[in-house]
């Protein structure tokens, strides 16, 4: 028997990942399940981007490239945080990575280890956690309410931090909440930073593109000059240019910051895809109405989406202008029993609902939410409509 290393066994498996998979189960077995679980948009990549990856692949760029990605990956970067967020960085402050998942671990193995504290407001993304504390590190939960629209205060931040604190995780739009964080309250969090810690910040922008009605993205490190020296920017291609199978994400940090995860990536992964990476300078560099098209599609997923768990009762939707995702409160039905089953907590109600309804959601306990359900929208309004009857009808059934 080979024995199962320490780290491994502390790591707990994506909650996200594992409830998508239960789903393809089912769904291999012939049954017709409304899954709203995975964090991905349901559009396929726009074709130019497809059509640069092609010609990159027969033309020969299917090499290993520079750790850190190509020069001419890491200019388009550069060009697009000028034009989309004014943000003026330059080749040495970018890494490009498998993915923004790998970006934030190798920022984190980067800075921090066994002693050393990161906060994480609470609902948070399902990995920042077990990502955290893969380093060694401690997580320090903040805890926010839906009354503060899932918003940290300037208070709650200086409450948490410690002589201990190296990085404070924001993530604005935020998974699994769509919360989007104002220009002036990010303002009041990074200062209260400057002002108690030397500490730095990781600010995961991922969903910048997708934000509805007035709500606007905030690129953090644009905030305050003294930031410069003191923010890792991540973001990647996965949701706004729906390409999540091409692995692309990317860091923008100090260059000693950047110099450090190179290394690391070096040990790792050697490179990014050099296919992808040409895939990614199309995405950036090229027509963006692929990615107003996709926001115009969310939006209207959204209100559709929020306009039918408004109608069920014992769902209480706390509502965000960001990402796609609609975060629900269900507690009301804890203690009722759904065919013979007794519901009692965020993971109990989303196990019962596929097994009953066969409908996918992710329990909030995830998200360190418990009571909480998230519903990802980002599928066809008849999947939505669908499948929201299916759970009004199933709601209805607890006694
Ligand atoms: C907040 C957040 N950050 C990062 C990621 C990772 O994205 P990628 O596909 O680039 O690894 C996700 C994906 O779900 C996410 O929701």
């Amino acid at each position: 028997m080979i024995r199962i290393s320490q780290l491994a066994a502390s790591v707990k498996p994506s909650a996200t990942i594992a409830a998508g998979t239960k789903a393809r189960q089912l769904k291999a077995a012939g049954i017709k399940v409304w899954d709203f679980s995975l964090g991905e948009p349901d559009f396929n990549t726009p074709k130019h981007i497809c059509d640069a990856a092609e010609k990159a692949a027969l033309g020969g760029q299917t090499h290993y490239t520079p750790t850190s990605g190509t020069a001419e990956v890491k200019a388009a970067i550069c060009r697009w945080y000028k034009s989309y967020h004014g943000y003026e960085c330059a080749p040495e402050n970018v890494i490009v990575s498998n993915g923004a998942k790998h970006s934030i671990h190798n920022a984190l193995a980067a800075i921090v280890g066994p002693g050393d504290e990161v906060i994480i407001p609470t609902p948070y993304w399902v990995s920042y956690s077990d990502l955290v504390s893969m380093t060694g590190a401690t997580p320090v939960l903040v805890n926010t309410t839906p009354e503060s629209g899932f918003k940290m205060s300037p208070a709650q931040l200086k409450a948490a931090i410690t002589p201990k604190t190296r990085i404070l995780m924001l993530n604005s739009p935020c998974n699994p909440t769509g919360t989007v964080y104002s220009r002036a309250e990010l303002e009041a969090l990074v200062d209260t930073l400057l002002a108690n810690s030397e500490a730095a910040i990781l600010s995961d922008e991922i969903y910048e593109q997708l934000t509805y009605g007035d709500a606007k993205p905030t690129c953090v490190a644009t905030l305050r000059p003294a930031l410069k020296d003191r923010i890792i920017t991540i973001s990647g291609a996965s949701k706004s240019y729906a390409m999540t199978g091409w692995r692309m994400g990317w860091a923008v940090a100090p260059a000693a910051v950047v110099k450090a995860m190179d290394t690391i990536q070096s040990q790792e992964t050697s490179c990014p895809s050099s296919v992808s990476q040409a895939a990614l300078i199309a995405a950036l560099d090229g027509p963006q109405e692929c990615v107003a098209e996709m926001r115009k599609e969310f939006a209207a997923r959204r209100e559709l989406t929020y306009k039918l768990l408004d109608a069920i009762p014992g769902a209480k939707v706390v509502k965000s202008d960001g990402a796609f995702y609609a975060f629900f409160d269900v507690s009301a039905v804890f203690g009722k029993s759904f065919g013979g089953k007794v519901v009692t907590d965020s993971l109990t109600y989303c196990n019962t609902l596929l097994e009953q309804a066969y409908v996918n959601l992710v329990p909030g306990v995830a998200f360190g939410a418990e009571g909480f359900v998230r519903m990802s929208y980002a599928t066809n309004a008849a999947t939505i409509e669908g499948g929201l009857a299916k759970l009004a009808e199933w709601m209805a059934s607890g006694k």
